[in-house]
């Protein structure tokens, strides 16, 4: 059996990837920060495990990592946040900025040290959920402290899949696209079945590659 874990994964696109991987038949380690208040997740059927997770505790990843035994044949860092809370030059609010890094970069990077031992074993896969707003070739100035975190992760993604290629674990971002969330919200033009459908054809044939390119969901490539 396949097995798949998943952060974020109370609501938006991380509910939908537990939807579809345990509709699929796969085990599903469904990480989320409230699993009390979790009763969207709570109501999929299938083989799933729902843990207590928030990635900005970097220890408790860590220590998530030692608990899990399972080999691991996907690994989805899909929390983040949006950054609103940051606030607008001149009136910067630097512990939310630095909240912000710590939930959309660092968090994935230590879910990635963390997972490395299960994602070796099953020479898995590592996709981390960016953004088109962290390629810096398009960037336009809109939203830029939630766009310098998507850059950051794109960075880090890019520079571990160069270091990891030679374990045999695939490592990129994917972009989901604008999405049908509480961040996408209700005008945004792709549902999220059909953002995580892509997804999951894209973590399919995903690579084993020192430098992988900046997908979205639908296969179109992005510019750094
Ligand atoms: N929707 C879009 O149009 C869009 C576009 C580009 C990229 N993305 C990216 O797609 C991913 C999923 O976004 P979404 O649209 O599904 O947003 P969403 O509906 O706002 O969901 C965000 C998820 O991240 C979780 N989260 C936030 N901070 C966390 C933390 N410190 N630890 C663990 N989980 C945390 C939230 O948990 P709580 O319920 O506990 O807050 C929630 O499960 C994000 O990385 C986002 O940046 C979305």
């Amino acid at each position: 059996m396949s097995s798949v874990l998943i952060t974020g994964a109370n609501r938006g696109i991380g509910l939908e990837f537990v939807r579809q991987y345990a509709e699929d038949g796969w085990r599903v380690y469904a990480c989320c920060r409230s699993p009390d208040s979790a009763d969207d997740l709570k109501a999929i059927k299938g083989d799933i495990d729902i843990r207590a997770l928030d990635v900005s505790d970097f220890d408790a990843v860590k220590a998530l990592g030692g608990a899990i035994d399972d080999d691991l044949d996907v690994v989805v860092a899909n929390a983040g946040l949006g950054g609103k809370d940051v606030g607008d030059l001149g009136a910067i609010d630097y512990d939310a900025f630095v909240n912000l890094l710590s939930v959309n970069s660092l968090g994935a990077v230590a879910l990635l040290e963390a997972f490395l031992p299960h994602l070796k074993r099953a020479k898995g896969k590592f996709a981390a959920i960016t953004s088109g707003l962290g390629s810096i070739t398009k960037s336009t100035g809109f939203a830029p402290a939630y766009s310098t975190s998507k850059a950051a992760l794109n960075m880090a993604m890019k520079s571990l899949a160069a270091q990891l290629a030679g374990e045999g674990v695939a490592v990129a971002p994917l972009h989901p696209g604008w999405v049908q969330t509480a961040m996408g919200g209700a005008s945004a033009p792709t549902s999220p079945a059909e953002s995580v459908a892509g997804l999951r054809r894209r973590i399919a044939e995903m690579p084993v590659s020192p430098s992988p390119k900046f997908l979205d969901f639908s296969g179109a490539e992005l510019p750094w």
